[in-house]
């Protein structure tokens, strides 16, 4: 494998400029080489805790067909784990040693904590993965909230500056729009059944507001260097908002209450 082992910060941002898509093994600057890592770590560590999370629902799931559902998703999380840790090993990451030394199967014990942005551990799991799923309808507003959420991150990264990412995401992109699905089917079915509306209701708030946390604060320093890579697109806060309008018009067409959000940036002190 033959490269060129430098090249300079105006150079490459010219290239990304240009459109030019970025390989594994093409020259890249220090400070792009880490965002990146950052950003694939974040990732992969988010789809192993989130299978892990899922993977008591198998057996709790409330049919045989809502089993293998709920496996196929428990798949396809671990296949977007491989793939992006496959992303990190051509980057030169000792992929094995990180899976091996995190405890990507750590939750809370206590559901009714709200941890804010902290993480709890030495992963780089995005946070809403700390929370334990309980109950079957956590299960499906995980899928109508959280990867929605992901959903809309994704697709900035579908048209990042690093060609092997923006691979990776494009399947990952379709499996999670097969989970949102699921969630969307379920939240309509458990909305309209009176039985069900005010649990429904209950859980959504709960996991609506974590899902809003996640996107990170606006303006923020981090996100502006993403952009400056081409590793991101939009403001965190645009991503977030995407995301709440979407959310609204779904609960709306199924008559629950949209939540209020009270973003954990402004309750820190
Ligand atoms: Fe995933
Ligand atoms: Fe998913």
């Amino acid at each position: 494998m033959s490269m060129a082992t430098t090249i300079s910060e105006e150079e490459f941002l010219k290239r990304i400029a240009a459109g030019e898509k970025i390989e594994a093994n093409d020259p890249m600057p220090e400070e792009y080489r880490t965002h990146l890592i950052n950003l694939l770590e974040m990732q992969a560590d988010s789809e192993l805790s989130g299978a892990y999370g899922y993977i008591p629902w198998i057996e709790k799931a409330p049919t045989i067909h809502e089993k293998l559902l709920v496996a196929q998703i428990v798949k396809d999380e671990i296949r977007h784990a491989y793939a992006i840790n496959k992303c990190l090993e051509e980057l030169g990451i000792d992929v094995e040693e990180r899976v091996r030394q995190q405890d990507f199967a750590y939750r809370l014990t206590e559901d009714d904590q709200n941890i804010g942005s902290e993480r709890l551990k030495a992963d780089k799991r995005v946070n809403i993965f700390y929370y334990p799923i309980e109950t079957w309808t956590d299960f499906i507003m995980f899928n109508f909230c959280m990867d929605r959420g992901a959903g809309h991150q994704l697709e900035d990264a579908l048209e990042c500056s690093y060609a092997p990412w923006a691979r990776a995401i494009n399947q990952i992109f379709k499996e999670e729009m097969m989970h949102v699905n699921h969630g969307d089917q379920w939240v309509e079915r458990l909305a309209k059944d009176p039985a069900t509306r005010d649990e429904v209701q209950q859980a959504l708030d709960k996991w609506f507001n974590r899902t809003m946390n996640i996107f990170g604060r606006p303006g923020s320093k981090r996100n502006a260097l993403y952009r400056k890579w081409g590793l991101k697109k939009r403001d965190n806060n645009d991503v977030r908002e995407s995301f709440r309008q979407e959310i609204e018009e779904k609960v709306s067409k199924v008559g629950l209450r949209m939540p209020e959000w009270t973003p954990d940036y402004e309750k820190a002190s």
